[in-house]
């Protein structure tokens, strides 16, 4: 299995020019931590040769970088006009009242992830999770590896094709 440097030195080859490459690499660091772990924004920097805080002056423009480490599952969850029409408001009163672990649940109010034909929705990890019920939402807390599906694919999966 590749280690994260060597993940970050293929992201260099597929942009080798500007810092389009950061982006992409911090990608990678938080599929490999759950968050922009600070020894993973120094590898970026060796490795792409910009400073840590450049780095993460960057990733700040960016909703969906963790900058503090999160539960084992993070939940967006979404509570714009159609998702907060179809009951979004219940399942983020019922997160509230039942995360109790954050190691193992964090969770956030989004902006609409797209997902509207499925309101109420959330993504966790990644996989979303669409017509959402506080029955639902209960579920997902006692089992959450039924729901939530690992992710496969990062830009080192791409490194064949630019050798
Ligand atoms: S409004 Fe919630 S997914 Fe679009």
């Amino acid at each position: 299995m590749a280690s994260l440097k060597e993940k970050i030195e293929v992201v260099k080859r597929i942009f080798p020019e500007g810092d389009t490459a950061i982006i992409a690499a911090l990608h990678e660091v938080q599929n490999e931590y759950g968050y922009l772990h600070p020894e993973g924004v120094k590898l970026i920097s060796e490795v792409l040769g910009y400073p840590e805080d450049w780095i993460m002056s960057v990733a700040s423009f960016y909703h969906m970088f963790h900058k503090e480490k999160v539960g084992k599952y993070h939940i967006y969850l979404c509570t714009n006009l159609s998702c907060m029409m179809a009951g979004a408001y219940e399942i983020l009163k019922f997160l509230k009242e039942n995360v109790k672990d954050e190691k193992e649940f964090t969770y956030e109010e989004v902006e609409c992830i797209g997902l509207c034909d499925g309101a109420p929705a959330a993504l966790i990890n990644g996989t979303p999770i669409t017509n959402l019920t506080v029955e639902k939402m209960g579920e997902i807390l006692r089992e959450p590896e039924k729901f939530v599906q690992k992710q496969e694919g990062t830009y080192y999966d791409l490194k064949d094709l630019y050798d």
